[in-house]
């Protein structure tokens, strides 16, 4: 047992709910959950702060998160009628992000678990994503179960998009990921070309409804390989020269961006479920669990639906409410780790940009 260990095991085994801290990015947000129920949840955004820059700006990212935090907090436990003291534990993401963002929400957890005496925990923000499968939705029948390792879970955010073993809450193998974009940045990209608002994700969604995807032709991707790997960087070229035909011919009207979104979110939604599928076939996997901020888009739940029906797998997509950044989907993933025994140290816990995450062994089995 490390110092560390028994430092942290001095503290009382967790049961009773379990507080969300998630400042990864661009969303400050808290939740509280007991038992995979959403007991309550704030999510102070950002976007209108970032929106006239056109991305994340992660030094005003930082200086927001510091500004909101603890109001978050305060108003999370209001809602759900807690004190710190009676938590079984607080979780907060501590990798991957933005740095300074990461920080504040790590900062702040580990002063209130010291200060309530409560564990701590720190957890991946896409491991959180995924588990994000385990909040019970709102609409659940009384049978409803979560999806039971091992399956497969996609997680296609603004940052990532990667396909995962998951064999347990802290048992992640990796199964493909992308060679360039992730699928949110590619709709992200795509659309601050065309003039869209930041994040453009859900002005796609709406647009592509209304507009014709058949109109132009965008090749699909990476159709000769058959490692698991995505790209999206041929997808976006291919609607930049599309976008410059028409620009040369006059000024592109907002029939000429429907149809643009709808083709270009047509040949995203194409590729994941194709390449997703492939994957899970050579892997075994009958469960997919589809989560992060593309999850919510309407195309991809459509398209993954009915190729999953068709293939006679269980689909399971996070509720579109718990697909974007948020507290419940850290406080649910801490919950099962608290319960399991992980535990960190509050004086010992980083806040880590990048790398491999700690409790995910990311082994690629793609060639
Ligand atoms: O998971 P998330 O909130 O943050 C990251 O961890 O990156 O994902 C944000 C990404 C953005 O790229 C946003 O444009 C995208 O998710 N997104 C969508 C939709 N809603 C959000 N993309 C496509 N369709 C949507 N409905
Ligand atoms: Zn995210």
């Amino acid at each position: 047992m490390t110092e560390s260990d028994r430092s942290a095991s001095t503290i009382a085994a967790a049961s009773g709910p379990v507080l969300g801290i998630e400042t990864s990015c661009d969303e400050t947000s808290a939740a509280v959950v007991l038992d995979g129920r959403v007991l309550a949840a704030r999510v102070a955004t950002q976007i209108p702060l970032h929106q006239r820059f056109g991305g994340v700006v992660p030094e005003v990212a930082a200086r927001s998160h510091l500004l909101t935090i603890l109001p978050t907090v305060e108003a999370t436990l209001r809602d759900a009628g807690l004190r710190g003291p009676e938590l079984g534990g607080v979780a907060v993401t501590h990798r991957p992000g933005l740095i300074g963002a990461l920080l504040v929400g790590v900062q702040t957890a580990k002063a209130l678990a010291l200060a309530w005496q409560r564990p701590l925990i720190g957890v991946d923000h896409i491991a959180a994503h995924i588990w994000a499968c385990h909040l019970q939705p709102t609409d659940a029948g009384v049978d409803w179960q979560p999806p039971k390792p091992p399956f497969a879970a996609l997680a296609v955010s603004g940052g990532h998009t990667s396909l995962y073993r998951v064999d347990g809450p802290d048992a992640f193998t990796l199964l493909g990921r992308t060679l360039d974009d992730a699928a949110g940045e590619a709709f992200d990209k795509v659309g601050k070309l065309i003039g869209l608002s930041y994040p453009a994700g859900p002005v796609v969604d709406r647009l592509a409804a209304v507009g014709n995807a058949q109109r132009f032709a965008i090749a699909k991707g990476m159709t000769g390989r058959t490692d698991g790997a995505y790209s999206f960087s041929g997808v976006k070229t291919a609607m930049r020269l599309q976008w410059q035909t028409l620009q040369a011919a006059g000024e592109p009207t907002e029939h000429d961006r429907a149809d643009l979104c709808a083709a270009l979110q047509a040949t995203i939604v194409e590729q994941l479920t194709r390449v997703t599928l492939q994957s899970m076939r050579r892997a075994g996997l009958r469960t997919l669990v589809v989560a992060g901020g593309v999850a919510a888009n309407s195309g991809l739940r459509a398209a993954l639906t009915a190729a999953c029906r068709r293939e006679g797998l269980r689909l399971v997509a996070v509720p579109p409410v718990w697909c974007g950044d948020n507290g419940a989907m850290v406080a649910v993933l801490g919950e099962t780790l608290l319960r399991a025994g992980h535990r960190d140290d509050p004086h010992e816990l980083d806040a880590l940009p990048t790398g491999e995450a700690r409790r995910l062994s990311l082994t690629a089995t793609g060639s």
